[in-house]
């Protein structure tokens, strides 16, 4: 596979039939998902779980690249102690890494956020690509509430995603652009298609105004659902027609793939929302969609793997069983009676 230039692997970043792996859980992030589980989390323990996810075997026929967090682009496999960005090299898996500082409250605004991390970017990127990842990510979060997200809001994240777009470029390296809206409250899913529609028309006016290529990026978005409060919960058909008709006004088909995060979904149901779309589009969209997710591939590992060397067989079997599934639903193939 050429992993030169840029456009050939956001392509396949975004190959039909697979997706990528988010294990890019910072330091805190992890410890919280080890507490849930009762695990110690140091540096062992998570070198451990990670080794368990990275070397599930056959992942590679569902899993096109894996994103890694600066402390697991270091770990190596257990076993063979060779480095985690060559493993996946070996197995034609693309390696990327998270290269944001996490969202932090933004002044003039009333308790929102904005992602930083731009500082000494440049020079990170560079040891990045030394070490292997060809591709980034850059998570921005916004919440809806009745009065935000605030314009100045959207603007600096979209703002910092475009500079973060346009140095990954230039260092040879694919970003995932991930705007992310919140799930958190009572929003209705037509207040979440506003919402969304705005931040993704202002982040693509960013990423235009630097000079980002489409063709060369990958973008990360929620799909267009309610809050977790709200009352009415809306049919994996009405989620997949707004999360589309959203998406189709507002990013342009030289992007080659969108590959959506999971966001606090349950599994099953964010297997089923991906393959609504992929139903819905039926292989005619302009871009490929497919899946970044995080919690919705690994929940049901983590819980089965619960720190013990005697779990990994059956961890593992979890993982792969929600790869498969999720891969079958980016070509809308998956059924419920799968599960
Ligand atoms: P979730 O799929 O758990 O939302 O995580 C995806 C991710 O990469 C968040 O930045």
């Amino acid at each position: 596979m050429n992993w030169d230039s840029l456009v050939d692997i956001a392509n396949a970043m975004v190959e039909k039939g697979k997706g990528i792996l988010a294990a890019d859980e910072s330091t805190p992030t992890c410890a919280k998902r080890f507490d849930s589980i009762g695990v110690d989390s140091t540096a062992e323990s998570r070198n451990a779980y990670r080794d368990m996810l990275f070397t599930a075997p056959g992942m590679e026929e569902f899993i096109s690249g894996v994103i890694l967090f600066d402390e697991t682009i270091r770990q190596s496999t257990l076993k063979d102690g060779v480095p985690f960005p060559d493993h996946f090299k070996a197995l034609g898996i693309i390696p990327g890494i998270k290269v944001d500082k996490g969202a932090h409250p933004m002044a003039g605004t009333d308790g929102e956020k904005v992602t930083e991390g731009l500082d000494g970017l440049s020079e990170r990127l560079f040891e990045y690509y030394a070490q292997g990842a060809r591709f980034a990510k850059w998570r921005a979060v916004l919440t809806i509430t009745d009065d935000t997200p605030s314009s100045e809001c959207v603007s600096a994240n979209a703002h910092a995603l475009a500079r973060f777009a346009a140095l990954c470029q230039e260092h040879g390296l694919v970003p995932i652009v991930e705007p992310e809206i919140l799930m958190d409250g009572s929003h209705t899913i037509e207040d979440a298609f506003i919402i969304t529609e705005e931040v993704l028309h202002t982040t693509f006016y960013e990423l235009y105004a630097q000079g980002v290529t489409y063709e060369g990026m990958v973008l990360k978005p929620n799909m267009v659902l309610s809050g977790y409060d709200c009352a009415s919960q809306s049919s994996a058909d009405e989620i997949a027609e707004m999360t589309v008709t959203c998406l189709s006004r507002t990013v342009p088909s030289a992007v080659p793939g969108i590959a959506f995060l999971s966001g606090g979904q349950s599994n099953e149901k964010a297997t089923a929302h991906l393959n609504a779309m992929n139903q819905l589009l039926n292989g005619s969209g302009p871009w490929n969609l497919t899946y970044s997710y995080g919690r919705a591939l690994q929940a049901p590992a983590l819980k089965t793997w619960a720190g013990s060397s005697d779990n990994v067989e059956a961890a593992q079997d979890a993982f792969l069983k929600r790869a498969r599934l999720n891969a079958l639903a980016t070509m809308g193939e998956y059924t419920v009676d799968m599960e």
